[in-house]
């Protein structure tokens, strides 16, 4: 038992010092509760604001996809330079090491493939992602997709239910079908309705015209997905757009497993998210880096 003769009464209150009242850095975050903004702050940057997530969870409706082949020789070197990383349960416990400590995007719903019709998902347990020390839960969110909207914002929902027990966050992302043209007004539309329901973050695309339109009527952080391989320049520049016109970050894949040299290329990509450079000067360390 604790020693109770030497208890002192304390003397520093502090008294005409008010105790700060704290803001919290992230877009319409300030009210979450502690374990969500802890996570939060582990994935963007408290200094910058901004995160450049690396994702790697194709094959969990591709396959082994151009990059991804062997997940052990081509990404786990890149997760070092990763703010966090998006993948499957199954790309954690085979390769990446947890020693590598990063925050976990843990792709949290599954289902279909590319074989047949995307987006027929169903959750995981919540208590896995616990296991798994989860920061956020990517789920997949099919606005517009005629059989498949109503259940993956479905999807989302109990998903946000699971995590707020656990104070864990929730990532829409913003699954564009075919058939849908992937411009401001839809994706404005498909990221807001993830936010409404309570993500406290959504994934989207980039698009050239009016992107303002999508980060300014959203009022959670939103990063990009890299989509389809562009040269190094073009992606290097998409990912300094988006940034400027209101992006909290990049979840890029593709546009940097697929590089000609994927470590060059994250740093580069870091350039910009973090210290803002232009796409120009980024592109030229890339090509420093390269050699
Ligand atoms: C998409 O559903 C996957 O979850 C990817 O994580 C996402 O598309 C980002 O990768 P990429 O930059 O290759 O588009």
């Amino acid at each position: 038992m604790a020693d109770n003769d030497n208890v002192q009464s304390g003397k520093n209150f502090g008294i005409g010092t008010a105790q700060k009242v704290e803001g919290y850095f992230l877009k319409g975050s300030a009210h979450l509760d502690w374990g969500v903004k802890d996570r939060l702050s582990r994935i963007f940057n408290p200094r910058s604001g901004k995160t450049v997530m690396l994702a790697f969870d194709h094959g969990y409706i591709m396959g082994p996809t151009s990059g991804l082949e062997r997940l052990d020789l081509t990404i786990v070197p890149l997760i070092e330079y990763a703010d966090c990383i998006m993948c499957t349960r199954g790309a954690l416990r085979s390769v990446v090491p947890p020693t590598l400590n990063k925050p976990v995007s843990l792709r949290y719903s599954a289902g279909s493939t590319v074989l047949t019709d995307l987006n027929d998902e169903c959750i995981m347990d919540i208590e896995e992602a616990v296991r798994l020390n989860a920061s956020l839960l990517a789920v997949m969110v099919a606005v517009g997709d005629r059989e498949h909207e109503g259940l993956t914002i479905r999807n989302l929902t109990k998903t946000i239910d699971l995590g707020t027990k656990y104070g864990i966050p929730t990532m829409g992302v913003t699954a564009v079908g075919k058939e849908l043209v992937r411009d401001a007004r839809y994706l404005a539309m498909a990221s807001r309705v993830c936010a409404e329901n309570g993500a406290h973050v959504v994934k989207t695309y980039y698009c050239e015209k009016d992107f303002e339109q999508v980060t300014n009527s959203v009022p959670v952080p939103i990063v990009i997905a890299g989509g389809k391989k562009l040269p190094e320049k073009e992606a290097l520049e998409m990912a300094y757009r988006a940034i400027n016109e209101g992006a909290a970050g990049v979840d890029m894949g593709r546009n940097i497993f697929q590089a000609e040299n994927p470590v060059a290329m994250i740093k580069a990509v870091r350039e910009i998210v973090h210290n803002n450079a232009k796409p120009d000067a980024a592109f030229k360390l890339y090509e420093e880096w390269k050699k």
